[in-house]
């Protein structure tokens, strides 16, 4: 099976490379990625570019990149995104071009190279934020910011494909990732490799919104499933029915790198913030798959991963465009 996985030098994308090539010896993958300041080879640099694994630099919502990439591939993964919630508050621009325009032209190209398969990486944060219960995958899409309003534009537009071509969609729906090669950006990496270096961590409002959290290995065996026996035209939430507040999740992290209270900073909260994302994830559940890393295990390793490998998060960290940004965004209350 050749597979065209877009945005596989990002975090998920290239552990689903990773994954995928040590599964499967007779695999083959083309990574099509713009490198945006998210997108990183040295995530890849362990893999052996030749007959199995091709790279391309080019942008999925350029429609020449695309079909370079696409001619005679089985199925697309299309991991490719502007991904950054706070970013997206500052400027949304580049969210609605990649995360709309982008899967538009993949599922241009699906069609015009009678792709048999396309499957969607999208997220728990277009149905909104939930109080109590669980979104499933009939829940309506409520976005709460510009970010997961343009995944959800870039979703609608896969159902509508389906819906009026016939085109060969699936959709999943995953909450939070975490794990090796996460950009230092989000909030689990970020914590982790300011403890390591004996900074604090900046914390929205009082800690008390509500995540839930899917280890790296966990989600790669859900899609995995997903590529092999998932149904065309269905929609699959990912989950794990495990939930913890923010500032549960940073007193493990300041546990388990043995560091008090006193190195959590407490910042202005993000505008729109969404309280709480919760799912159900029956039709997975029904394909065999169940979560199998419980959280504690997951952050553990993914801990001591960024410890083992400081030269690859150093590099990130100390970008001015980095610094600058962090600075910007983490204000002191
Ligand atoms: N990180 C999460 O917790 C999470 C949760 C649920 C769903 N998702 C979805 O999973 C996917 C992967 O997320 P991630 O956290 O690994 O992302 P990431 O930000 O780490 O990586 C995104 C990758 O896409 C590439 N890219 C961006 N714009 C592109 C373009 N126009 N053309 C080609 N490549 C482009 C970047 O260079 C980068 O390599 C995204 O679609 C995201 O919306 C992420």
């Amino acid at each position: 099976m050749k597979l065209l996985i877009t945005g596989g030098a990002g975090f998920m994308g290239s552990n689903f490379i990773h994954y995928i090539l040590n599964k499967y010896p007779e695999y083959e993958i083309v990574n099509l990625d713009k490198l945006t300041y998210a997108g990183n080879l040295d995530n890849l640099e362990d893999i052996q570019v030749g007959n199995r694994y091709t790279f391309i630099k080019g942008d999925i919502t350029n429609p020449q990149d695309v079909e370079k990439a696409v001619k005679g591939v089985d199925v697309i993964i299309n991991y490719a995104a502007e991904t950054h919630v706070d970013r997206s508050i500052m400027e949304a621009r580049d969210f609605a071009s990649t995360d709309v325009i982008g899967t538009l032209t993949l599922l241009q190209a699906v069609q015009k190279f009678k792709v048999p398969k396309y499957i969607q990486i999208s997220t728990d944060e277009v149905f909104g934020s939930i109080e109590e219960g669980e979104f499933s995958e009939t829940s309506p899409f409520m976005p709460n910011s510009p970010y997961s309003a343009s995944k959800a534009g870039g979703d609608h537009m896969c159902r509508a494909f389906n819906k009026t071509y016939g085109t060969p969609v699936i959709i999943t729906h995953s909450c939070n990732f975490y794990g090796p090669y996460q950009y230092p950006e989000k909030i689990i990496p970020l914590f982790v490799t300011n403890l390591i270096q004996d900074k604090k961590v900046p914390l929205y409002g009082e800690g008390r919104n509500i995540r839930e959290w899917i280890y790296t290995e966990d989600h790669c065996r859900a899609i995995d499933i997903i590529l092999h026996r998932g149904e065309i035209g269905k929609v699959y939430n990912i989950g794990t029915g495990k939930q913890i507040s923010n500032l549960e999740l940073t007193k493990i992290i300041l546990d388990e790198l043995n560091k008090d209270n006193s190195y959590i900073k407490k910042v202005k909260d993000r505008a729109g913030h969404d309280f709480r994302y919760a799912l159900s994830f029956e039709p997975l559940k029904s394909l065999g798959w169940v979560p199998e890393i419980d959280f504690k295990d997951g952050i553990k390793k993914t801990i001591s991963w960024y410890q083992s490998n400081e030269a690859w998060w150093k590099k990130l960290v100390e970008k001015k465009e980095h610094t600058d940004y962090i600075q910007k965004q983490y204000q002191e209350r």
